[in-house]
């Protein structure tokens, strides 16, 4: 099924299909932190991310927000609605941690009134700088819109992933999400949603269940992963 490889990222591999319009997503295990400067791998996290994305998609379409997913291929991959990503990381925030933290000189662990959003322009040479939507429409990157379809979405996406990440006795801190235009121009969720790109703390405990294990060297990075599959799927 799979043809030709046409990207190769930090995380993932994409190749195309007899269907123009499908794409083929690989989970690697592979994982990078501080723009590519710390490298490792975190083994079977392919496997979990593949899954728990493709699961946490499922959810979301069933909540009315449309995804990118088609189907769940095997254990490392998906089949996918061929986007064209917007180039805009969009970053959700319920309780300050990582660089809302560092940028305004706040401890981790405040619990906002009301979640924020903040937009990146996704370019690894620039680092991802952080911008307004005032930039990103200056710099053509999407349609006022658009913008306000994304916000729509990403603010919908953490009620749904906080409710049900509450029933799995975690805290949904924070997370990224990456949005695609397919062709007929509307606006899917794309990329993934994984402990790669949230930040999920046990509800009890405020144990770290994602990747800052990977990139703070906290150590039981492989069992942090499992434990949050293992919540996930005794709830799903
Ligand atoms: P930050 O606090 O480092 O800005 O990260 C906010 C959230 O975004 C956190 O859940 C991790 C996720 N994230 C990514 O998925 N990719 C990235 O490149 C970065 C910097 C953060
Ligand atoms: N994966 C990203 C990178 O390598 C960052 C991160 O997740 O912390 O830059």
């Amino acid at each position: 099924m799979k043809k030709e490889m046409i990207y190769e990222g930090k995380a993932k591999k994409v190749w195309t299909t007899e269907d123009p319009e499908q794409l083929i997503v690989e989970y690697k295990d592979d994982a990078t932190a501080f723009n590519g400067l710390k490298k490792g791998t975190i083994s079977g996290k392919g496997v979990i991310n593949n899954r728990m994305s493709n699961a946490l998609m499922k959810r979301l379409e069933r909540a009315g927000i449309p995804t990118h997913y088609v189907e769940e291929l095997s254990e490392r991959e998906t089949l996918v609605k061929r986007v064209s990503i917007v180039p805009l990381e969009v970053i959700i925030r319920n309780i300050s941690a990582g660089s809302f933290s560092q940028r305004y000189g706040v401890e981790e662990g405040i619990v906002f009134d009301s979640p924020t959003i903040e937009f990146s322009y996704k370019n690894d040479a620039l680092g991802d700088p952080l911008l307004n939507t005032y930039h990103a429409r200056a710099l053509k990157l999407a349609t006022e819109e658009e913008i306000e379809t994304i916000k729509d979405y990403s603010f919908r996406i953490n009620e749904e992933l906080k409710a049900f990440w509450k029933g799995c006795g975690v805290t949904l801190v924070d997370f990224k999400l990456e949005f695609g235009r397919l062709s007929d121009g509307s606006i899917v969720l794309a990329d993934e949603i994984s402990p790669d790109t949230s930040r999920l703390w046990d509800s009890k405990t405020g144990e770290k269940l994602d990747k800052d294990r990977f990139r703070r060297d906290l150590g039981g990075v492989e069992e942090a992963y499992q434990e949050i599959m293992k919540r996930l799927e005794e709830n799903i």
